[in-house]
């Protein structure tokens, strides 16, 4: 799948990423109202992965729902509309209009690590994040997805919660707290000065957790973070999740990373005589 937030925003992004082999995409979170987001610079490349603080620009569940519409015309594979709120109302008004106009599925942003009073500020909270989760199945009968921030004491226990509260899946993991300082200027390099660091570096952070959550929950996971060859998806899979998603590498191996990493599965299912995914999700948990 592709993950939230890279090329998301419009029909014709999502066609082009299902062009590249993917078997699902998920859109940029969207919210109830309009957003801008922060001033440039909002993404900074390190040498082992990105740290960014778009600030959640969307355009508000509103306007999107065109765009939800649209992408449902065009796209033969399943839509995962992202949403964020300022409450636990404001998630549930986003994710029923986003599932009326034909999302199949929400995802539940309640980790992006540098928005105040939205995404890890929510999913810090037990109780905040319960709320949140029982408000969104009151209203949506649509599969809900909650995705989880590593920016916690203990993400299985973060896991727990959203899952006692009826979530139906859980997409391990946001990125991870970072900041860059420019040694010229002496300054943060982010106008927002802290941001969220994802690809290659946070990969063996998102397994970890991938591998905890599936030991203390039941529902299935999709694991993101990272993702960039067929080995690491295969990786995450041993781990314990049943798909993966992929953000980053979008942006440095392009659209068709996602033909290469599930050719790359296949092959190697082939080799080892597997006859299906579900054989090696989380077969290195065994004794
Ligand atoms: C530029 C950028 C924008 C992102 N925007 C969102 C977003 O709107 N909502 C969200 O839940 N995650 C967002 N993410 C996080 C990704 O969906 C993903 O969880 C994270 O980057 C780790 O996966 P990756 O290493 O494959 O990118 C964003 C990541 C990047 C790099």
């Amino acid at each position: 799948m592709l993950a939230s937030g890279i090329l998301g925003y419009s029909a014709e992004t999502l066609e082009t990423i299902v062009k590249g082999g993917a078997a699902a995409v998920v859109t940029k979170s969207v919210g109830l109202k309009p957003r801008n987001g922060y001033a440039n610079p909002t993404v900074f490349q390190t040498n082992c992965g990105l740290i960014n603080a778009m600030g959640l620009p969307n355009s508000g569940i509103d306007e999107f729902v065109k765009e939800i519409r649209s992408a449902k015309n065009v796209l033969n594979v399943p839509l995962i509309v992202s949403v964020y709120g300022f409450s636990a109302e404001e998630y549930a008004t986003v994710a029923e209009k986003a599932s009326i106009a034909g999302s199949d599925a929400v995802e539940l942003n309640v980790s992006c690590p540098h928005v105040r009073e939205t995404g890890s500020e929510i999913g810090q909270n037990p109780e905040v994040l319960a709320e949140v989760v029982r408000k969104v199945k009151a209203v949506v009968s649509k599969p809900v997805f909650v995705k989880l921030s590593p920016n916690v004491a203990c993400v299985a226990d973060v896991a727990e919660t959203a899952v006692k509260a009826g979530a139906d899946v859980l997409v391990v993991m946001n990125t991870v707290k970072a900041m860059a300082i420019d040694s010229e200027t002496a300054m943060p390099v982010l106008s927002n000065k802290f941001g969220g660091l994802s690809g290659a570096a946070v990969k063996p952070i998102a397994v970890r957790h991938v591998y905890d959550v599936y030991e203390k929950v039941k529902v299935p996971i999709v694991g993101c973070g990272g993702i960039t060859s067929w080995r690491d998806a295969v990786e995450f899979l041993l781990a314990g999740a049943s798909a993966v998603q992929i953000g980053t590498a979008v942006a440095t191996e392009g659209s068709q990373v996602f033909k290469a990493v599930a050719e790359g599965i296949d092959a190697y299912l082939n080799r080892k005589r597997f006859r299906s995914v579900k054989e090696i999700v989380g077969l290195s948990h065994r004794k």
